[in-house]
């Protein structure tokens, strides 16, 4: 039975650094305060004209180039981004064609918010284990900034740009042990961007376009979900918290994270945070994470990686994983 392994991992984040310092001049906020209710300390900002397809390429060529392996090794591309380049083409199309990945491969776009490399991570499994493709490119691509209200203390502190990837191939063993995805649509109305192409452009007025979130409300649910969702994926595998060596969660807030490490009674230093460097990217947090731990060392071959996320929809999801 065809299973699923990491081969490599990449990352990418745009070269400006906007740190709390920066905020304080355009919001009534303090470095104290985000670093105290957030733990973040600055984010990286895509430049003007810099896009999610490049963020996405510069990942996946660096996820290639860790893998030793040529675009046309690749024929699966799964991007999971809410904020892509345009309608269409999607935006995994676009970073097909700039790393020259052949034609014929499949590529498509997820969009799961913050859960969305999750989402992603398993749609790929998927087409790997039942023979649809053999190696696959899965990609966390976010530029946020371009959707957040710069007025607005209470979301625009948390998010920023990046974009983090996974080369993933079929093997004879796990891999991917298993993955759980979840979403219940009822609470939109506590995190959305209530604006999109078919709701009009005339909507597209002040900060209608903008991330608008009930941060306190969020909070409690992604801890509860979290919670929840890390005991289904131990229980399903049969395995205990004793088992995992890393928890690689979702980098929305250092409080949420702790609450789920408490949870699985995991010290926090076996929790890979970048939340500090990179504040929230969305769907680019959990595999840009992955990419630093395994580049400074941390993450060895063999060890198990328990990945976790919450997001708008609400979305949620995790995979246990052996890298
Ligand atoms: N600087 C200073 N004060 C701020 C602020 C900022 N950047 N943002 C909000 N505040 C204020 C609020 O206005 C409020 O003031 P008030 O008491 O006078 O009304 C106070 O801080 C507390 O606000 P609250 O929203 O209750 O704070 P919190 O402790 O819940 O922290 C978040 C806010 C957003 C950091 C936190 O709720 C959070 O991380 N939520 C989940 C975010 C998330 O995970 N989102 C995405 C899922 S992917």
């Amino acid at each position: 039975m065809t299973r699923t392994r990491i081969a490599a991992t990449g990352s990418y984040l745009p070269e400006r650094i906007m740190t709390n310092a920066e905020l304080e001049s355009l919001v009534d906020t303090t470095d104290a305060w985000i670093r105290e209710r957030t733990g973040i300390a600055q984010r990286h900002i895509a430049a003007p004209g810099e896009t999610c397809a490049d963020l996405a390429r510069a990942a996946g060529q660096a996820a290639l180039d860790a893998a030793g392996l040529a675009p046309t090794d690749v024929d699966l591309i799964v991007l999971a981004t809410s904020t892509p380049d345009q309608v269409f083409p999607s935006t995994a199309c676009r970073v097909q064609e700039r790393l020259d990945v052949p034609a014929g491969a499949i590529a498509f776009d997820v969009a799961a918010a913050c859960s969305g490399f999750v989402y992603a991570l398993d749609v790929a499994d998927r087409f790997i284990r039942t023979g649809g493709a053999r190696r696959a490119l899965v990609i966390g691509a976010e530029t946020f900034s371009r959707i957040l209200d710069w007025s607005d203390r209470s979301t625009c502190v948390l998010f920023g740009d990046g974009a983090g990837a996974v080369v993933l191939e079929a093997a004879e063993s796990p891999g991917v042990y298993s993955t759980h995805l979840h979403a219940d649509g009822r609470q939109e109305s506590l995190l959305n961007v209530p604006w999109g192409v078919s709701q009009g452009y005339e909507l597209l007025e002040g900060s209608r376009g903008k991330v608008s979130m009930r941060g306190n409300e969020v909070f409690k649910v992604a801890v509860r979900t979290l919670g929840a969702v890390v005991d289904e994926t131990l229980a399903a595998n049969g395995m205990s918290r004793a088992d995992v060596d890393w928890l690689i969660p979702h980098q929305a807030n250092i409080r949420i994270m702790a609450a789920t490490a408490r949870k699985l009674q995991l010290p926090m230093e076996q929790v890979v945070s970048t939340v500090e460097w990179h504040g929230n990217t969305s769907a680019a947090s959990i595999p840009l994470a992955l990419d630093v731990a395994v580049r400074d060392g941390r993450i060895q071959r063999g060890q198990v990686l328990l990945l976790e996320a919450f997001g708008a929809g609400f979305t949620w999801g995790s995979a246990l994983i052996r890298y």
